[in-house]
């Protein structure tokens, strides 16, 4: 189909093609002709859905909010998972992760070793010492949140700590690589350079993932890239950035009896921090984190 140019963009903003959209479909296009990947249109979220994104953002961060206020030693993973649950609930939202492809429980708890896909459990009680991702997704009205943080239990040995803040940073380094018109290329080799430079090895095969209206979209989000590849940031790409970083081999396995968890292969610690993001036309607006 042609969009004629005095024809209502499609974004839904009513205006004409022509004072819309035109031109910003003239540059994705030139980008494709020079051979980049180039998001379709409905990967680009119009305000409306980028609001939607950001209320049930609101109930994801409440969720690790409180799970900050309280998470400790004693605590249970399950225990977490009631909070999740629990508030998520309150607030009018849906936890995704409960029931997702099989997925057991409302949130997805990995400690140290254990690289995400973590599953809730009254027997799993942390203990100081111990470093754990806490993933929440969270659907309100069809839009989607998805985050995660790190959180450290009491005395931490200080390679831990480092791991943990280390991978905090490497989430702002790509941040501050997330420019419209450059490429995921970019953002995920800086990334991984800073990692390398730590002496950790970015997971390979686990990514970040295109969100908003799905809990993952395209594009797939790699940290083990080169400079000026994969999928084009355009304005309105909605995206989460979430490296696993291990503190040894990049290599992992997937936990034979529940088919879920994801550990390092040579049971060396592992940290990941999660934010969501929409590309703007100067940089980046953060949704959840
Ligand atoms: N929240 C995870 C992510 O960041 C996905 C978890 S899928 C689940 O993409 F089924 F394990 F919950
Ligand atoms: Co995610
Ligand atoms: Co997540």
């Amino acid at each position: 189909m042609i969009l004629g140019r005095n024809s209502q963009c499609w974004c839904g903003s009513g205006l004409k093609y022509k004072n819309c959209h035109e031109s910003f479909d003239e540059k994705i296009k030139d980008f494709k002709r020079r051979g980049y990947k180039v998001p379709e249109h409905d990967l680009i979220k119009t305000p409306e859905q980028i609001a939607g994104c950001k209320a049930a953002a609101k109930i994801n961060m409440a969720c690790l909010d409180y799970v900050g206020a309280h998470i400790g030693e004693g605590v249970t993973t399950q225990d977490i998972d009631d909070w999740v649950s629990r508030i998520t609930r309150e607030m009018g939202g849906i936890s995704a992760t409960l029931g997702y492809e099989g997925f057991p429980k409302s949130v997805c708890t990995s400690i140290n070793s254990q690289v995400c896909h973590g599953i809730p459990s009254e027997e799993d009680v942390l203990e100081e010492g111990d470093i754990v991702n806490v993933d929440c997704t969270t659907i309100l009205n069809g839009y989607y949140a998805d985050s995660s943080r790190m959180f450290m239990i009491g005395d931490v040995a200080p390679e831990a700590r480092e791991l943990v803040e280390d991978v905090h940073e490497a989430v702002n380094i790509g941040l501050a690589a997330v420019k419209p018109w450059k490429t995921l290329g970019d953002m995920g080799y800086a990334v991984n350079e800073f990692c390398k430079s730590k002496g950790y090895s970015v997971v390979r095969e686990i990514g970040g993932h295109g969100v908003g209206l799905d809990f993952h979209e395209e594009p797939w989000v790699s940290y083990v890239t080169e400079p000026n590849t994969e999928m084009l940031m355009v304005p309105g790409l909605m995206f989460t950035i979430e490296p696993m970083v291990n503190m040894g081999a990049a290599d992992i396995f997937i936990d034979a009896e529940n088919d879920w968890t994801v550990y390092t292969d040579d049971d060396s610690l592992s940290a990941q921090w999660e934010v969501q993001i929409v590309v703007t036309e100067s940089g980046y607006e953060l949704i959840s984190w």
